[in-house]
């Protein structure tokens, strides 16, 4: 059996997940690949459970599960106590062949894991904030591990890092795009909807409902973040479009992403309450953009472009046939167009969120590095 050791930062809805499928597949991983994935250690904001010999058995990571699910912090469990260094973690429990995963969001993970290719373990990134931090960050983080010298660097998914589910969550978006980029295919544009938030308000638009109704409807149904402006603003499928566009080769930072959001700047001010208050003075603009929209057979979606070197984020026109065009609901869709798929785009298209899908498409990651040298 080979053995597989994992270390994991972040034990919320994803982490937890990816928990519960690593203890669930157990028997299929060993049957199927000879392979025993071992959970060196576990972290959370300020706290790790660990054992660097044995790894911590199902037994313990349930427990882990349960108790993190009930609001708990590893710095108080039984098995855990406090962590303030993410590296030296890695630095305690890693070792050879190892798959550091980062299932956090915040940018406080990048010098463990550029610690841990230092070390040549493995890394598993669902975390887009370090790969849309600096451009040297992202190349160091993603091209560890690729033989061949500077001229191989394009070549980063046969490294030892995996980022498949920052992008579009389980669906294969990066995958797609790798295998595009090395087969020397041109990739002319990419347009995409990676936000469900925006897909389910850009729905209702289209169905007639004003805009006020349709975001406070989401943020009803727990749909947006609790401020709305998260969603709203465009910044987290900036970072998306970010990545994709390094993906291709382009040399770009956050502050080169035009976004455009779906409120004016002068309501970033007001708080939560105050903004769901004001919301209907926007219900007649975008009123206005729906029906001129339909009037030129065209719909309103809020989209991901990465054409030339530029990369932009923000609502957009697009033809009312097209595969972005017919998504309706809560899916994403990316169109890729590229020499060998014009003037019709190849497509993916599914649930771009949700901790499980999320989860499954980390610990898919994890098992195409398990033979990674
Ligand atoms: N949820 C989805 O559908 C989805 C889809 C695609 C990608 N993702 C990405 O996956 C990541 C995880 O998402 P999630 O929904 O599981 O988030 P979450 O529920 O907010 O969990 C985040 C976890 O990270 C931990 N954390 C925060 N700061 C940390 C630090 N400095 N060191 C170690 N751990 C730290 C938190 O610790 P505490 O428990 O102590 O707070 C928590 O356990 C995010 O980057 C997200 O963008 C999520």
């Amino acid at each position: 059996m080979h053995e597989l050791p994992v270390i994991l930062f972040g034990v919320g809805g994803v982490g937890r997940s990816l928990l519960q499928q690593i203890v669930a597949h157990r028997s299929l991983h060993a049957l199927r690949y000879g392979l025993a994935l071992q959970v060196l250690a576990v972290c959370d904001r300020d706290g790790a459970a660990l054992d660097p010999s044995h790894g911590l058995d199902d037994e313990m990571l349930c427990q882990i599960i349960a108790y993190k699910s009930a609001g708990g912090r590893i710095s108080n469990h039984p098995l855990g106590g406090a962590q303030g260094d993410l590296a030296g973690i890695v630095d305690i429990a890693g070792r050879a062949g190892a798959v550091v995963v980062d299932c956090t969001a915040t940018s406080a993970t990048i010098p463990a894991l550029l610690f841990a290719l230092e070390r040549r373990y493995k890394i598993v990134m669902a975390n887009k904030k370090p790969l849309t931090s600096d451009q040297e960050v992202y190349d160091r983080l993603t091209a560890a591990g690729v033989t061949g010298g500077d001229d191989a660097a394009p070549m980063r998914h046969l490294g030892r890092s995996r980022w498949e589910t920052t992008v579009g969550a389980g669906l294969p978006v990066i995958a797609t795009l790798n295998r595009l980029v090395s087969s020397g295919d041109e990739v002319q544009r990419i347009a995409g909807a990676f936000s469900g938030t925006l897909g389910y308000l850009m729905t209702g638009l289209q169905a007639g409902q004003p805009f006020s109704a349709v975001v406070r409807e989401a943020h009803r149904l727990g749909y947006t973040e609790p401020d709305p402006r998260d969603d709203l603003g465009g910044v987290d499928v900036a970072r998306k479009a970010l990545i994709l566009a390094r993906g291709l080769g382009r040399q770009l930072e956050m502050g080169d992403v035009a976004v455009q959001g779906l409120y004016p700047p002068e309501m970033d001010e007001l708080s939560v309450d105050a903004f769901m208050q004001a919301l209907p003075c926007l219900d007649d603009s975008f009123r206005g953009q729906v029906q001129s929209a339909a009037a030129a057979g065209k719909v309103l979606r809020y989209t991901a472009q990465v054409a030339g070197g530029a990369c932009r984020v923000g609502p957009t026109l697009v033809d009312a046939g097209s595969p972005l065009g017919r998504l309706s609901g809560t899916d994403n869709l990316v169109e890729f167009t590229t020499h060998w798929y014009s003037p019709n785009p190849l497509v993916i298209q599914g649930r771009g969120a949700g901790v499980d899908a999320t989860a499954a498409g980390v610990l898919s990651d994890i098992i195409e590095l398990a033979y990674t040298a």
